[in-house]
């Protein structure tokens, strides 16, 4: 099937939140903190705008308490008397013209009484910088199995390595954007958004309503990426405090370099390796230390620490394990989700460092990797026991053979050996992906799909669950045609509005074909016993069946439902951060080819292999897009996207200066899905939407380290980066 709603992004026919016009609409616009750290003392207004005209919010337009409802509540919806951060929030203008809406934010002046900043996660923080606990650490996790020092003590090898990783920016195509108006006194946001039902939270939270007094709708949306996961909740409370005080509908709408600036980034990191090694290279024990900069305030920060950790060690058997996860305050814009939420740092550094391990003990990295590969019946780090059946090796094997890692290695030598500024080389990562909310987290968000059965025999699938370009309403509507025999044409998909569908949980953690499909599915054969068919009837027979039963129900609703049910055998021990973290991880290896020239230190992918073991594939073409799209935006993490920091925010917030991989820098991507259909998957389908995040970093880092010799260990591999390794390599 064709992605459903193709043509109407091809022509520009859909309507994203800026194109929907509402009558009487006032722009809205933010005034934010000038300073890091510190106490404001006054805010000035100046005489450049006519003020009467002007709608203006600050903290004491808040009707509830002044906090964004999230894992903590530490953050306020606009700042009032303390700023955290550069960028923060604190008044917010509404106008009837974008013009006079900027000149009026232009013209109120934020007077801060600064305080020492805290802006280095790596190092402890001076006395005088310390603002949570007495080290500024937002939260720590850990996971320990068996002895590792003990096994450190009497390992043939120890190797040890440092790799760090520099901040993301989305860019996703469409900008942070909101509507707020207020109907028959229940508040409407409509906007771009992954989590309609976070947002509903945040706002029945400070704006202290019922959840009947909220409602939120989700708009056609361009592009989240774990973007538009906690961020909407801040624009809605927003762009509602104004419309509530104008008491007219107010549109928020981000310019590039605001939504660069202030918005959430993935989060730095810095991960330390200590790997211990028997004779033959098997992998005895593992020392990781883990710190990601988690920005001023909590927002997501626990949970990608607790995915990062948990991906840290790896798709590797090994007896004894110790993982140890920070998340530190500082005073910088806050960092948030990022496809694959700490998994693509742990996972550089990881496959980094077995590069590093290879050459340390004289090893083919081919080779290192797998013998150390789990095997069925082998736990990973948390003791979560690995019996899929998926062959691991070939998996590896694949990609190594598929690059031609093996007759590239002499071709390069003999190229690099006698070409007078071009290096090539080939690297390649071996990397597993859990797909879903970790842990319990299934559990406790119990989310529900409904498929609704209309009069005309036709079914709505009614969920929370957004279309953000990964395919959702395509997949959503494969399942629902193919368990019920239904055409596609049969099958609506209903628009996320939580006045109408149930809450099918977030659309993050690429959960949503894999476990929101799974209850679309059971919600389907629900449906078939409602109007008295069993699980087998298909096409006509459930066509019939359904406007039959509503001839006998004249003016009812029928619908099927489905709640989340844990697979069995799943235990995870949340306090000692043991046991199955997932239902089940997808697999895979990606190798890649690159060409540095040595005039301009810069480096070119010039071949990309991805193989991978994700279930069942669905829609071939929109899984190659997944992954074909998160290698580009790997590459661009890898070699191109630095966020340069100035008093904590991003300096160059603009797309002139912040580069992202375009056509130009990448090279074809030869995509290879193995399938092995896991049991509680839609379909038997795993998630993959994060997956392809983890594997470019490390295959590319590998590939110039082979290639010119220099380490490597930090991320992104930018000419500059390059030029200075390679200075003081001596190389
Ligand atoms: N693909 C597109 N085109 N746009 C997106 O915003 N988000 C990614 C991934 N792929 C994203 C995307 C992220 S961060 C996640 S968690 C998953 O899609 C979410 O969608 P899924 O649950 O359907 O995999
Ligand atoms: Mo994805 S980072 O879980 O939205």
């Amino acid at each position: 099937m064709r992605r459903l709603e193709g043509i109407s992004k091809l022509t520009g026919q859909m309507q994203y939140v800026d194109d929907i016009h509402v009558e009487g609409c006032l722009w809205g616009m933010t005034v934010r903190s000038p300073s890091p750290r510190g106490r404001i003392r006054e805010i000035r207004f100046g005489n450049a705008v006519d003020w009467s005209q002007c709608v203006v919010v600050d903290h004491r337009d808040i009707p509830g308490p002044n906090e964004v409802f999230l894992i903590e509540r530490d953050q306020p919806v606009l700042a009032s008397d303390y700023t955290r951060h550069i960028h923060e929030p604190v008044v917010l203008i509404a106008h009837e013209s974008r013009e006079v809406c900027r000149a009026a934010v232009a013209d109120v002046q934020v007077i801060v009484d600064e305080e020492p900043a805290a802006l280095e996660y790596r190092v402890l923080p001076k006395p005088e910088e310390v603002q949570r606990g007495n080290d500024n650490v937002l939260k720590t996790l850990k996971i320990e199995k068996g002895d590792v020092e003990g096994a450190l003590a009497n390992a043939a090898h120890v190797v040890e390595g440092v790799y760090e990783t520099g901040a993301q920016e989305h860019v996703y195509i469409e900008t942070q954007g909101m509507i707020a108006w207020v109907e028959d006194g229940v508040v409407i946001t409509k906007g771009s958004m992954q989590c309609p039902y976070y947002v509903v939270n945040a706002l029945k939270h400070a704006l202290a309503r019922e959840e009947s007094g909220v409602r939120v709708i989700q708009a056609p949306t361009g592009g989240g990426f774990g973007g538009k996961e906690d961020y909407p909740s801040h624009l809605a409370l927003h762009a509602a405090l104004l419309a509530l005080k104008a008491n007219r509908p107010v549109k928020m709408i981000y310019e590039r370099s605001e939504d660069m600036a202030a918005t959430t980034k993935r989060h730095p990191s810095r991960v330390r390796h200590r790997s211990g090694f028997d004779a033959q290279g098997k992998l005895v024990a593992q020392d990781i230390d883990v710190a990601i900069d988690g920005g001023a305030y909590v927002t997501l920060s626990p949970v990608v620490l607790s995915r990062g950790i948990i991906h840290a060690g790896g798709p590797y058997a090994c007896e004894h394990v110790r993982i140890n996860g920070r998340t530190v305050l500082t005073n910088s814009v806050p960092y948030g989700a990022f496809r694959g939420f700490g998994a693509p740092q742990t996972l550089f550094a990881l496959e980094r460092h077995m590069d590093v391990c290879a050459l340390a003990m004289d090893m083919d990295p081919v080779e290192l990797r797998r013998i150390n590969l789990i095997r069925d019946g082998q736990t990973t780090a948390t003791g979560q026991v690995i019996n899929d059946g998926t062959d691991r090796a070939a998996i590896l094997d694949k990609a190594a053979s598929l690059i031609g890692l093996k007759s590239k290695c002499d071709e390069h030598a003999s190229f690099n050996a006698t070409h007078p500024y071009l290096r090539r080389g080939t690297g390649i990562a071996v990397f597993f992906h859990g797909a879903g909310f970790t842990g319990s987290g299934e559990v406790a968000l119990k989310s529900r799909v409904r498929i609704a059965g209309l009069p005309d025999g036709r079914v709505e699938v009614l969920t929370s669950s957004t279309e953000m370009g990964q395919g959702a309403l395509t997949v959503f509507t494969t399942l629902a045609a193919d368990r019920l025999g239904l055409e596609p044409k049969d099958i609506i998909v209903a628009e996320p509005d939580t006045a109408r569908v149930p809450n099918s949980g977030p659309t993050v953690a690429s959960r949503t074909a894999m476990v929101v499909g799974r209850l679309v599915e059971r919600a389907c054969d629900d449906l078939q016993q409602r109007v008295g068919l069993d699980d087998g009837a298909r096409g006509d027979v459930v066509r019939d069946a359904i406007a039959m039963w509503h001839r006998n129900n004249e003016g009812k609703a029928l619908y099927g439902e489905a709640i989340y049910e844990k697979p069995p055998g799943i235990n995870w021990d949340d306090t000692n951060y043991t046991g199955d973290a997932y239902g089940t991880f997808a697999w895979a290896a990606y190798a890649a080819e690159v060409e540095i020239d040595l005039r301009t230190f810069s480096a070119r992918v010039t071949d990309f292999v991805a193989v991978q073991e994700i279930g069942s594939v669905i829609n071939e073409t929109l899984a190659r897009g997944q992954i074909q799209g998160g290698v580009v935006q790997g590459i661009g993490w890898a070699l191109l996207e630095e966020c340069v920091q100035e008093r904590g925010a991003m300096k160059n917030c603009q797309l002139t200066n912040y580069i992202i991989p375009t056509s130009d820098d990448v090279p074809p991507i030869r995509v290879v899905f193995l399938e092995n259909p896991y049991e509680y998957g839609a379909q038997g389908a795993k998630g993959i939407g994060e997956l392809p995040m983890d594997g470019p970093g490390p295959a590319i880092a590998n590939a110039i380290a082979q290639a010119i010799g220099v380490s490597a260990d930090v991320l992104p591999l930018t000419p500059e980066r390059l030029m200075t390794m390679m200075d003081s390599a001596h190389v």
